[in-house]
């Protein structure tokens, strides 16, 4: 039921610190900017590709808002002040701005600036990886040979501006894991999203990270290319895109009895599965996102109650159940020297006793943390695995002046990218704290 994080022995690096990492691996200052091609020049040819690649994240990686705030006004200062985390001063780059990281660039200016910092994951970023160092792919331990030479998964294909390589590794969800796997200056996975794949229904099937997030469509590789099958879109498409959250989550509800009197109690049984994602949901991000079960009732005359989750009993339950009172997150005001800081509401806008699918990132003193640099332990992890249901219960007692007639019980899955406390605090844009629907149902009971 409750599922543990199951993790992988790694050998005891120490991660952030470079010479953790065999030679081979591309290391800071190790290529200035201009090994790098940009992705204008490949917009010459291949403009299809970069106005997809332009929509996606990949290219934001450095500019994106949230992004900024959070390396230049959290992680950065912590980095300069506190020695345990010095190291993401320069490793928060590796993943979200390499062409800075391995010029040496650190930190890099701020995006108003315009430098090559801001080309982010670009092109020649992922078709110059050739591979990774190690046994498993983390933490931005590619092998880097930018050059004429483009990494490519499809044999046959010739270009005049460039060699070609075909390079299988490339279609390989291990690829992806080099930047999506992540463990934090105090050892701990804070990101998963390779691993959990590969321990899950869709790694076992070999269904990759590039099935889902570089559709196939037909049409062609470059502007004057021929006709080719199955061209891998770099849409990259996660959760800011709600077509990709809408339907991702599977709610169920079973009332126990169809007819009721209209002073008994109400049990619905409730299931939640995560029916389209290859990981967990959330994963990545896990620190920052917030999915949560709602569930209400309408009468037949429109009133409208909200229904709390049934508790469960485990250990650490209460950081799963929407609580207004909870308080988090008080490093923000370490990092910041704020001597009175008393934190800020644990679960934001999230209704009280509604159940939250998380795993809390703890800080060194074991309070919630949103900073997943500063995570030195994990609460329980009460996320949705791929393809597993969890089953919830409500019990309700029908509130005096409930209607007779058809009342109505609805639930609905919700996800916001960030914790709605956190983004008012660090005004963040509002699109950050938006309610995305990611699946919803309804079941209808007689009250008599
Ligand atoms: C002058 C045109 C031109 C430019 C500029 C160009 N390419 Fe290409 N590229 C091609 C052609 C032609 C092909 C072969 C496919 C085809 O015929 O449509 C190709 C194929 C590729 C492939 C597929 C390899 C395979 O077989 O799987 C990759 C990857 C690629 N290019 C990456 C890049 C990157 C990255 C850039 C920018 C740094 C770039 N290209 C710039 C013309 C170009
Ligand atoms: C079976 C399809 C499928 C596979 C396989 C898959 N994903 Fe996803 N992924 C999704 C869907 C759907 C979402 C949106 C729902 C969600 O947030 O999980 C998503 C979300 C994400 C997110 C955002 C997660 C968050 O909560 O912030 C990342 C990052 C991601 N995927 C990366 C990957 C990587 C890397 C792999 C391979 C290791 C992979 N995905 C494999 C379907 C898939
Ligand atoms: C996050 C990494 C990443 C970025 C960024 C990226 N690509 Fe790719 N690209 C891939 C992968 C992975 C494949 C091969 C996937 C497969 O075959 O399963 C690929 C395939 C291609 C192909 C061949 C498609 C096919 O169906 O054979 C071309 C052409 C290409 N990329 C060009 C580009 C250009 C141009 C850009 C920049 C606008 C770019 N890529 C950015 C990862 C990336
Ligand atoms: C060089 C590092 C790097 C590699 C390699 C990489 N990614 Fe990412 N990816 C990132 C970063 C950084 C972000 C976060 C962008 C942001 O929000 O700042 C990201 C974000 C994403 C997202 C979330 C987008 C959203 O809308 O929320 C998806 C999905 C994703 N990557 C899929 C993939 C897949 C699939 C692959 C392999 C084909 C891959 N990535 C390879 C660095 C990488
Ligand atoms: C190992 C690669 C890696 C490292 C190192 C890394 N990140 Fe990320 N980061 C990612 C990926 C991949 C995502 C996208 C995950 C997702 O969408 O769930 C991401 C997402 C984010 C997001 C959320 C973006 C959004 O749009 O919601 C922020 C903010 C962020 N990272 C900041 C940082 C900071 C600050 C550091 C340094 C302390 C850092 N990252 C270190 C790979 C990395």
């Amino acid at each position: 039921m409750i599922k543990r994080w199951r993790v992988l022995p790694v050998a005891a690096t120490f991660l952030f610190a470079p010479l953790a990492y065999g030679a081979d691996r591309a290391g800071q200052g190790s290529l200035p900017y201009q090994s790098f091609e940009t992705i204008e020049s490949c917009a010459d040819c291949h403009s299809e590709i970069v106005t997809q690649h332009a929509r996606s994240l990949m290219a934001k990686s450095f500019t994106h808002e949230w992004d900024e705030i959070e390396y230049f006004e959290l992680a950065l200062p912590h980095a300069l002040e506190n020695q345990k985390v010095s190291g993401i001063k320069a490793g928060c780059n590796g993943c979200h701005s390499p062409l800075a990281y391995l010029a040496g660039d650190i930190p890099p200016k701020r995006p108003s600036a315009g430098t090559r910092a801001n080309e982010g994951v670009s092109c020649d970023v992922c078709h110059s990886i050739t591979g990774f160092v190690g046994d498993i792919p983390f933490n931005f331990n590619y092998v880097m040979n930018p050059g004429d030479v483009k990494q490519g998964t499809r044999p046959g294909m010739d270009s005049g501006h460039h060699e070609i390589a075909v390079n299988d590794f490339l279609a390989s969800a291990e690829f992806c894991g080099i930047c999506h796997n992540e463990k934090d200056p105090f050892g701990m996975w804070v990101k998963a999203t390779h691993i959990e794949w590969k321990e899950g229904p869709y790694g076992a099937k070999g269904i990759t990270c590039q099935d889902c997030h570089m559709p196939r469509t037909d049409g062609t590789l470059s502007d004057d290319g021929d006709p080719v099958e199955g061209v891998r879109r770099h849409t990259f498409h996660g959760v800011h895109f709600p077509e990709k959250l809408t339907g991702a989550v599977d709610v169920l509800l079973y009332p126990r009895t169809e007819t009721v009197e209209v002073t008994d109690k109400i049990i619905v049984d409730a299931t939640v599965m995560n029916a389209k994602a290859g990981h967990m949901i959330p994963s990545g991000s896990v620190e920052e996102r917030v999915v949560w079960l709602h569930v209400e009732a309408t009468d037949s005359d429109g009133k409208t109650w909200h229904i709390p989750v049934d508790r469960k009993g485990f250990d650490g339950e209460d950081w799963t159940v929407a609580d207004p009172e909870a308080m988090a997150y008080q490093d923000i005001g370490d990092i910041r020297g704020l001597p009175n800081f008393v934190g800020l509401s644990r679960d934001g806008d999230v209704p009280a006793g509604d159940r939250i699918y998380r795993m809390p990132y703890l800080d060194p003193e074991g309070r919630m943390t949103i900073a997943q640099w500063n995570t030195a332990s994990f609460g329980p992890d009460y996320r949705l695995p791929p393809l597993e249901g969890i089953g919830e219960v409500f019990t309700w007692q029908l509130p005096a002046g409930v209607s007779k007639g058809v009342l109505r019980i609805r639930a609905s899955v919700y996800m916001t990218l960030v914790v709605s406390s956190v983004a008012d605090y660090l005004k963040l844009p509002a699109t950050e704290k938006e309610h995305t629907v990611m699946g919803s149902t309804e079941v209808t009971v007689l009250v008599r």
